[in-house]
């Protein structure tokens, strides 16, 4: 069921509470922001909301502060840096509930924007409490959820204020549904997934859910140790789950059965120690040293997944080729994201988290389809799973 948007209401004037995910990165021990990408990507809302004269009250996480006020924690740097975006004040309290925040809403004016402090440093916030998310929107007169990074999470923010306001999503929301909706809904085809990531069992529940979709799996990163053990190779001292393995065999068996085509690593790059600085050389997927650690796809691989792409329609990125962070294990997901930037006539979607880390690190975001702005969230989503804060949101008529 589709969910009414920020396009549906009529925000003149009102007070609108927008839940938004300012959950960003700062540089190490400064207040200096990093990546202001998820606020960039809410910028569409805020300004139809100063467009239409609203008085926009936004809201959002920060980190993990666990009930408690942790100064480092403060929203403050990402008033400041919106107001920087849009060119015009962005005001701002330090508390998301009490008396100092009910007057700067109501002396707030039509087109102006007020950040509250982050909602995490109340316990109540996590535990979705009814009387906080009361309170929370006794602000307004409309709620807009635009935090997809934290629909997956059932708090007083993302689900418990929509039981007393008239709740819409807004068009980041709207833009990711439509965007991983469509891609697991009606690929154009081949449609192929490309995984990858540490751990295979943190990808049990997407494989699954893309099994039923995909004509094409492509498979690297720590993961790909389970299915190259699978199939009988040794795989040196990297990490490996072993209770998955019978779970990647019967994989492989299901994809044979349905002539689906899946691709494992046939050369790595392996390293004596699991270092950035470690020395390292490059292996035939069967003769991986048993003292040694895979830390990246090799460039046979690298060759044969970007033939397999080149001939798909839809690429569904999650999860990095190798150790993507330290530079000498970093050509497999550098040259994966390459590949996909340079496809004229495919819809590249990358899920969120480390992945689009990677893609905006190397610059190449904006040649993308589509970068999901949710780690957790895209993954949750295209795990098949319903997400709490986009369940509650009013359907579309
Ligand atoms: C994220 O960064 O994935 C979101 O902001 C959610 O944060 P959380 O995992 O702390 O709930």
């Amino acid at each position: 069921m589709k969910k009414k948007t920020i396009a549906d209401v009529d925000v003149h004037r009102k007070r609108v509470l927008v839940r938004v995910d300012f959950n960003v990165p700062f540089e190490e021990g400064t207040a200096r922001i990093s990546d202001d990408t998820r606020i960039r990507a809410v910028l569409p809302t805020i300004r139809h909301l100063i467009a239409n004269q609203a008085r926009t009250i936004l809201c959002s996480h920060l980190g993990r502060p666990q009930g408690q006020v942790v100064e480092k924690m403060r929203l403050a740097p990402v008033a400041r840096r919106l107001g920087e975006i849009l060119g015009s004040p962005v005001f701002y309290v330090q508390d998301c509930v009490g008396p100092t925040v009910e007057k700067a809403a109501i002396e707030l004016q039509p087109g102006e924007v007020l950040l509250l402090e982050n909602l995490r440093f109340h316990p109540e916030e996590e535990a979705n409490d009814t009387s906080f998310a009361k309170t929370l929107s006794s602000l307004a007169d409309i709620y807009v959820n635009d935090a997809f990074g934290t629909a997956h999470r059932a708090h007083a923010s993302t689900v418990g204020v929509a039981n007393y306001l008239p709740a819409v999503a807004g068009y980041l929301i709207e833009r990711e549904l439509a965007m991983l909706g469509t891609t697991l809904e009606s690929p154009a085809r081949p449609f192929a997934a490309v995984l990858g990531g540490a751990k295979v069992s943190d990808k049990i529940a997407v494989l699954e859910n893309l099994l039923k979709r995909v004509d094409v799996l492509v498979i690297g990163g720590g993961m790909a140790t389970t299915f190259l053990k699978a199939r009988g190779f040794e795989v040196g001292r990297s990490l490996l789950a072993e209770d998955k393995i019978a779970f990647a065999s019967a994989l492989m068996k299901y994809v044979e059965e349905r002539r689906l085509s899946l691709y494992l690593p046939q050369d790595l790059v392996v390293a004596s120690s699991f270092k950035g600085d470690a020395p390292y050389r490059v292996v035939d997927a069967d003769e991986i040293p048993p003292d040694h650690y895979i830390m990246d796809i090799g460039p046979k691989t690298l060759s044969l997944y970007e033939n397999v792409l080149k001939g798909c329609r839809t690429i569904l990125w999650n999860g990095t080729m190798g150790v993507f962070e330290w530079k000498p294990f970093a050509s497999g997901t550098r040259g994966i994201a390459q590949l996909l930037a340079n496809l004229p006539n495919a819809t590249t979607v990358v899920g969120g988290g480390s992945t689009a880390e990677a893609v905006d690190s190397l610059g190449l975001a904006q040649r993308m389809t589509h970068v999901s702005t949710g780690g957790g969230a895209s993954l949750e989503f295209l795990e098949g799973k319903t997400l709490p804060g986009v369940a509650v949101l009013m359907d579309k008529t």
